[in-house]
């Protein structure tokens, strides 16, 4: 059960100096901003209406985005995006004693709700960060989600259902990208399993102190992602933190460490971060479409051959989800091969 929290945005308010639980650990990997040939690719898809040979470009531009980068943003993709911005801004600006209504009764993303921390341990260190997460496939409580602004339940509801659009058109094109029939990678999910978590980043006293989040793969299929005009969210590349610069109306998209797993590594989960600025709030609106919890994932057979032999072994989605929730996000242990701290089932056998 979720006890009393505070929100960050409350304590933002009166603070000169962050508490000593958000103090997030030293990091020494440079950040880059704007060096040329370094940024996020963006992908146009001219509102759908696609010739044979733009079609091709946006499968070549997509798989080798999420190939190399892991992440791309794309534009003229259809969607309207302000109204889910509005209705969610909108939310966080309400009172407190109006958000706390729909505190969340569970810590990490296991149901409908308002809140800060998404675990309890005494020596957790506190994202400079509050949320709204939203279940939104296969099922939605309506009831459970806020009834203020009034139109928040219809426009976050139509948001879901434009990304499952979205989320199926690109995971064409990711199949497409590496060889395989355009619904391959759709069928592989099955059912969708579908959030909305709305990120709200506080101005914050000492923001060099503080993470937003931190550093983590996302342990779904795939990710989209709404930023408003604020940069924050920063990616790693070559051992650098580049900036994912925000361009207004575009969507974010990010391989998330299922189609990793499925792809057998063709196309990869990126480690990704959020900081947050000194006066400027920040919000985000990031939707994970993966598959439902007692499904199980394995590499698509087509993409395993003497040149690409397996990488990961095959895995239950709840048993993945378990181990990421209990180990807390450490970067991307659970998906490195090579890596010790790798779960049993995610080795290959030994021979
Ligand atoms: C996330 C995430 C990025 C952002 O919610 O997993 O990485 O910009 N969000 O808020
Ligand atoms: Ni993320």
């Amino acid at each position: 059960m979720v006890t009393e929290f505070v929100p960050v945005q409350e304590l933002s308010k009166s603070l000169k100096a962050v508490p000593k639980n958000y103090i997030a650990p030293e990091d020494k990997v440079p950040v880059v901003t704007r060096e040329p040939g370094k940024s996020v690719p963006v992908v146009d898809l001219c509102d759908f209406n696609l010739s044979p040979e733009q079609h091709e470009r946006v499968v070549r531009e997509i798989a080798s985005a999420s190939s190399e980068w892991g992440f791309f943003q794309v534009i003229n993709h259809g969607i309207d995006v302000t109204k889910p911005q509005k209705v969610s801004r909108e939310f966080f600006e309400l009172p407190k004693e109006e958000k706390l209504k729909y505190a969340a009764k569970e810590y990490g993303f296991k149901s409908d709700g308002y809140g800060s921390k998404i675990s309890n341990a005494a020596d957790a260190v506190q994202l400079w960060r509050d949320y709204f997460f939203l279940c939104t496939s296969p099922k939605r409580n309506l009831d459970s989600w806020p009834a203020q602004p009034l139109q928040y339940r219809e426009v976050m509801s139509g948001l879901s259902d434009d990304f499952l659009m979205l989320t199926r058109k690109i995971l064409g094109f990711l199949s497409e990208g590496v060889g395989l029939p355009t619904d391959y990678f759709e069928k592989c999910f099955g059912v969708p399993n579908q959030s909305i978590l709305t990120n709200y980043y506080p101005g914050c006293p000492e923001p060099d102190k503080v993470l937003g989040i931190e550093p983590h793969s996302d342990f779904g299929g795939l990710t989209l992602l709404l930023q408003d005009g604020v940069p924050g969210l920063q990616v790693l590349q070559n051992n650098t933190w580049v900036v994912v610069e925000p361009i207004p109306g575009a969507i974010t998209i990010n391989i998330s460490d299922l189609l990793e797993l499925m792809s057998n590594g063709r196309y990869q989960s990126v480690i990704h971060r959020v900081k947050v600025n000194a006066s400027r709030p920040r919000m985000s609106i990031a939707s994970n479409y993966s598959c439902l919890f007692d499904s199980t994932v394995a590499p698509a057979p087509e993409l395993i051959d003497e040149d690409h032999p397996q990488l990961y072994k095959p895995v239950k989605f709840g048993d993945y989800v378990q181990e990421v929730v209990k180990k807390g996000p450490t970067g991307k242990a659970y998906m490195f091969i090579n890596h010790d701290s790798k779960p049993e089932y995610m080795l290959l056998p030994k021979h």
